[in-house]
This record gives C-alpha cells, structure tokens and sequence, in this order.
C-alpha cells in the first residue's frame, strides 16, 4: 500500500498554491476546448474557505482569455458541487450554490444550470441525493476533482466513520463540522443546518484526477494524522483517496508544518 500522498505539491504560502492551482484548472479548461470524441467530464467543485483564493486566482486567469474562448467555456461548463445544506433556500448566503454563483458563476457569467448542486431544498432529501448522483452518471461522472479537508478528516460532508463505496447520500453533520463552517452563519454553530446532501467516496473515487487542498495552521493536525497513515481507515474519510491512482495533495507551509 502507497503511503499518502502518491504527489504532494508544497508551497511556501496559501496564496502562490492558489496561484499554480488556477494554473492547473486554466490548463485542464483549456484542453475543453479542443473537440474530441466525447464531450468533457464534468469539473467536481468543493466550497469553502480553502477554495476562495483558488477561485479567485482562475477567474482572473479565464478572464484574460478572449471573447471567442470564454463564450465558447461558458457554453460547455458542467460542473457538479460535492455537497449542499439541507433545508436552506438557494440564495440563503450561507448555502454552496449562493457561494457557488459568488466565486465563480457571476464573474465568469455562466449559466445558472452549468453550475450543479444537490437540491438541498428539496422535501425528499433522498431522492434528491439519487437523482444528483442519476445526473452526474449521465454526465459521465467527474472528471477533475477539487477536494477541502475537514477538521475531522471530512471530504465533502464525508464525515467519519465513512464507507468507501457509498454514493451521494444525506448526511448528519458532526458538532466540530457544525463548529467549523459556523462562520457563514454568524459565528453560530446552531445555525449551521443539520443536514447535508454529499455525493459520496464512490463518486469521489472515480474521478480522472484528485486534488486535496489543505492550507492553515488548523489543518496540520489532521494533515499529520493523513500523512501518517499507509492505508485507508474509515476514521479519517479523506484517507480512501490512498484507493485512487491519480491523487495530489497540495498544501502550504502552514498546513504542512
Ligand atoms: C466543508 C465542506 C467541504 C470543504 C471542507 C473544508 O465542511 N463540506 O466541501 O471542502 O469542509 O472547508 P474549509 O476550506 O472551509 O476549511
């Protein structure tokens, strides 16, 4: 068994990462536009506060690029979130898809449908999990995956302990996780919802490519805990990318230290 991570990518600080990250993306949504046989597979896209500087750093980067080229992007942008709150309206300010249409689909003026979600304002939470995961599965399933890391070891709302073979599903959220994501809810742990809707390791882990994002002093010790182990343990969920071929983890000094 591979210890973790098969690639690691280090940089001195949170902002160059977001930088050569963009790169990555710039270069992967390039390759978009050349016509092959099958369309491309969709981009899977975390939320949260390691992704804002990346997100920030590719709408600078696809902003440069020409009309032609950018019209051409928005027309085939398909992108599916990992994971959404249960029982939030879309435009509440604390849910993924109203983070979602900030960072990116608003600079980059993309159609509202390319950017998916789970439905969390459904009323039948799990035949919304069934059908997000029923059109990602006709979309192909993901292509280039972007992956956060919880405090607790979460990828998605994977919280632990997680199964290595369970698709999009609803999920209870831990206390720490609740604690974690409190600040776009007030500062209040008991407002963040209870619930969410993840896609699952089984979409994460088929995806082409995988890119863990860890950055900040308060992800070292779960990074240290990851980094120390040399096989999957269902305790710290982001240990099942060590199953998948093609992982990079990238992290900063901070993280790493
Ligand atoms: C959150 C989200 C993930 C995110 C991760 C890290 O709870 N469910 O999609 O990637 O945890 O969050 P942050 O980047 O804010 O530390």
């Amino acid at each position: 068994m591979p210890s973790f991570p098969p690639h690691l990518k280090r940089f001195s600080s949170s902002t160059t990462l977001a930088g050569q990250l963009a790169l990555h993306l710039e270069g992967h949504l390039r390759r978009w536009l050349t016509p092959g046989d099958k369309g491309p597979r969709p981009l899977g896209l975390a939320t949260g506060r390691t992704m804002e500087p990346v997100y920030a750093a590719l709408v600078s980067r696809l902003l440069l690029w020409n009309e032609a080229d950018l019209k051409r992007l928005r027309s085939l942008w398909c992108s599916f979130n990992l994971d959404e709150y249960v029982g939030l309206l879309p435009d509440h300010q604390g849910s993924y898809r109203h983070y979602m249409r900030e960072r990116l689909g608003d600079p980059l003026q993309l159609p509202l449908e390319a950017l998916q979600l789970p439905d969390g304002s459904a009323d039948d939470t799990a035949a919304a999990a069934r059908s997000y995961a029923a059109d990602l599965q006709r979309r192909g399933g993901v292509g280039l995956q972007l992956l956060g890391l919880g405090s607790n070891g979460h990828v998605g709302f994977n919280e632990p302990p997680s199964d290595r073979d369970r698709s999009c599903h609803a999920v209870m959220l831990s206390p720490s996780t609740r604690l974690q994501n409190a600040m776009m809810f007030g500062g209040d742990p008991a407002a963040v919802p209870e619930r969410a809707i993840t896609l699952g390791l089984a979409e994460i882990l088929a995806a082409d490519e995988i890119h863990l994002v860890v950055t900040g002093p308060s992800k070292a010790a779960i990074l240290a805990r990851l980094l120390r182990l040399d096989g999957p343990d269902p305790s710290l969920p982001a240990s099942w990318l060590l199953d998948h071929p093609n992982v990079c983890l990238w992290g900063d000094a901070a993280s790493l230290a």
